[in-house]
């Protein structure tokens, strides 16, 4: 490649990160690592961190009762390996993405309970040593910050079932460090608040849990403005906070993203990313998929789409050079990682 590649001239994002010891990570789907080598090559060499964005949920790991199917597990943990990174292991329990098998088989409540400690034991177990965090309990609030309703709430009646899976996750790992994660938990409202008391309560009575992952999937121009002020309030109560799923989605109305829209987006990264290094006890930020070429946005929100730091072509957008210049500033190098004198 040229070297007036905006991104080769610059420092990568995953060294700006280490500089602050700010795990920089990313999304990726273990396909399109196999099929696309020079999207593997973007994820070697500007992330610290990864994600499996499906490899690890229940459907994919389990889809017919007793029958596994680790691979795109396995290939995602070669992969960190062979590239020097971490592995955020998600997730282990979420009311989406499940066999039918599970919630379909008529299971009663204890036996509910039973398969979902049996999933984490296995799953958990096998990937001991190797994960650094655990999303256990994946968006286990509604917007009101009550308990929603899930086949794993409706089987322990209540979210008793959160601490099952907290207490069998560090069975599983003694090593891993273990989250709840959840979206629109961003600002301080009724549902960050309702995490927050959660948490709280959980580690009084003595439950394991170490950290609470704030997914981040926003909208254009909505960041809210006491992120930073919400991500304190974690912190000060003794959590580790990640940033899980980092995107800004961009509503189409033109059909694609207008430079305008673009630049607004690189403001919001940048927003997003001086909120996280505000706040010490913030260990990460991971963008849920780093190019719009792969992105979960224009399926899931129809109109909406552009929402990640590469464009589709895998070359940089504006924002990925206001999250670069953003690391950049606060670990006090410039663009090329260089340390003015
Ligand atoms: C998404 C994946 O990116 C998609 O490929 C899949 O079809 C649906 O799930 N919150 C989460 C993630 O916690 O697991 C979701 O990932 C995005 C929303």
């Amino acid at each position: 490649m040229a070297h007036d590649d905006p991104v080769l001239a610059g420092a990568t994002l995953r060294r700006l990160g280490d500089l602050r010891g700010l795990q920089v990570g990313a999304a990726i789907r273990a396909s399109t690592l196999r099929e696309n080598p020079p999207y593997g090559a973007v994820v070697a060499r500007e992330f610290s961190s990864i994600t499996p964005a499906n490899e690890m949920k229940w459907a994919s790991v389990e889809p017919v009762r007793g029958r596994f199917d680790w691979s795109g597990a396995d290939a995602t943990i070669a992969f960190a390996r062979a590239h020097d990174q971490v592995v955020r292991g998600h997730t282990l329990v979420w009311h989406r993405q499940l066999p039918d098998w599970l919630t379909t088989g008529g299971f009663t409540g204890p036996q509910v309970l039973q398969l979902m400690t049996e999933h984490i034991g296995a799953e958990a177990g096998r990937y001991a040593g190797e994960v650094v965090a655990w999303d256990v309990v994946n968006e286990p609030f509604n917007e009101d910050g009550t308990f929603r309703a899930s086949i794993f709430e409706q089987a322990s009646n209540g979210p008793r079932y959160i601490a099952t899976a907290l207490h069998a996750a560090r069975r599983a790992d003694p090593t891993a460090r273990l989250y709840l994660n959840d979206f629109n938990i961003e600002g301080i409202n009724a549902k960050s608040t309702a995490m927050l008391n959660l948490a709280t309560a959980l580690r009084q009575q003595g439950v394991p849990i170490d950290g609470v992952g704030i997914q981040t999937h926003v909208i254009l121009g909505r960041v809210p403005p006491d992120f930073a002020e919400n991500i304190h309030r974690f912190a000060a109560a003794g959590f580790e906070v990640c940033l899980t799923e980092i995107d800004v989605r961009i509503p189409l109305t033109a059909g694609e993203a207008s430079p305008a829209q673009l630049a607004e987006q690189a403001a919001d990264y940048a927003r997003i990313v001086e909120a996280s290094l505000a706040v010490r006890g913030c260990v990460g930020v991971t963008v849920w998929g780093f190019t719009d070429l792969d992105s979960w946005i224009p399926r899931a929100f129809p109109g909406h789409g552009a929402a990640d730091l590469l464009d589709e072509g895998l070359s940089p957008k504006p924002a990925y050079l206001a999250t670069r210049r953003t690391l950049a500033a606060h670990a006090g190098v410039d663009e090329s990682g260089v340390r003015p004198d």
